[in-house]
């Protein structure tokens, strides 16, 4: 089954790389800020005809077209473009994201970043690979010499907290990035570029895969409560596992 995600999910990066840097039909969702493009629906009909051919009884849950309302114990979660923003202004930093989940907990991950061309791979207890290459967390301890990454919402209304927890982990590590596109996000920290992704509101199809990539590279992943994550999440810690408690901290003290 990992490869047929894999080969779907090149298939959809492939289209989307066909698209990037041409005129865009952008459409708006529940802002200015929130967008949707030709490219986002394009790549999602083709991975949702996909899993409709080959595993015609199987529950989807993807960004564009919501539930399809089938009871099976596999529920794949698409995001068929992670990183509209950046796509749409030219800024070749954004995924694909397949999870697949067997009663509930996910067994399968797969982010395909376009633009670098590397395929990451996870199946639980099997270890990740980018391209087929090994990947591990980093080993760092101390926040101050971590990079982290974040991300922030398109509608920031009574969300004051995103501002201060920001600034705190300016202020405490060694620098924090934003680069657009959740699932890439995590697969950094997979591979140990980033020490860990904090955001506070995002939905399953931006990290459910990115959640089992990090896991399978030695990290550990809660909700800011130090809770698992259910499909219901909005909040997202992902890290190296070593620097999990003092984020949380952080997190909790601003
Ligand atoms: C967004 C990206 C971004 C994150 C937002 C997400 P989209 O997904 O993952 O990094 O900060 O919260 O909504 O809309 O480009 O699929
Ligand atoms: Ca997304
Ligand atoms: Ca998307």
């Amino acid at each position: 089954m990992i490869n047929k995600i894999e080969f779907i999910a090149r298939e959809a990066g492939r289209i989307i790389r066909q698209n990037f840097g041409k005129k865009h039909e952008i459409k708006y969702k529940s802002n200015l800020s929130d967008l949707v493009t030709e490219t986002d629906k394009k790549s999602e009909s083709l991975i949702l005809e996909f899993i409709n051919r080959e595993f015609p009884g199987h529950s989807i849950l993807s960004e564009e077209s919501g539930f399809n309302n089938k009871t099976s114990e596999y529920l794949w979660v698409v995001d068929p473009l992670d990183g509209t923003t950046n796509f749409a202004h030219g800024l070749p930093i954004f995924s694909v994201s397949i999870a697949v989940l067997k009663n509930n907990e996910t067994i399968y991950g797969v982010v395909y970043d376009v633009m670098r061309d590397v395929l990451y791979s996870a199946e639980k207890g099997s270890g990740v690979f980018a391209n087929g290459k090994n990947i591990h967390v980093s080993k760092r301890s101390e926040l101050k010499e971590c990079m982290l990454v974040t991300g922030f919402p398109y509608d920031f209304t009574g969300k004051d907290s995103v501002f201060k927890m920001f600034e705190s982990f300016l202020k405490k590590s060694r620098a924090v990035r934003r680069l657009g596109s959740a699932a890439i996000d995590c697969c950094l920290v997979a591979e140990g570029v980033f020490d860990g992704f904090w955001e506070a509101t995002l939905f399953p199809w931006d990290v459910l895969a990115g959640k089992v990539i990090i896991e399978e590279a030695g990290g550990k992943v809660t909700d800011f409560n130090n809770d698992p994550l259910t499909l219901e999440l909005k909040q997202f810690l992902g890290t190296n596992s070593l620097i999990h408690e003092k984020m949380l901290h952080v997190i909790n003290s601003t």
